[in-house]
């Protein structure tokens, strides 16, 4: 389904972008896709399947290895 007419982005192109990236903010959208970028109708559509990709638990997260080293990291 259409979600954005002006630029021709689908809500399969913003899940993809979402839980491929862990978009977590519109912006973020409007950067990768260009949604939002011209009349901006779509903003509240996006934000809803935005909230049901973080409800559904779809966002890739980084593993915690990468944010948190352990202290005998390099021993
Ligand atoms: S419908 Fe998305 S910017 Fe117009």
């Amino acid at each position: 389904m259409y979600v954005c007419l002006c630029k021709g982005i689908t809500d399969t192109q913003i899940k993809a972008a979402i839980t491929e990236n862990g978009f977590t903010k519109l912006s973020q959208l409007n950067k990768e896709l260009g949604i939002c970028g011209q009349c901006g109708k779509c903003a509240k559509e996006t934000k809803r399947i935005m909230k049901e990709c973080q409800n559904s638990h779809e966002i890739l997260l980084p593993w915690p290895e990468m944010i948190l080293k352990p202290a005998y990291a390099g021993i």
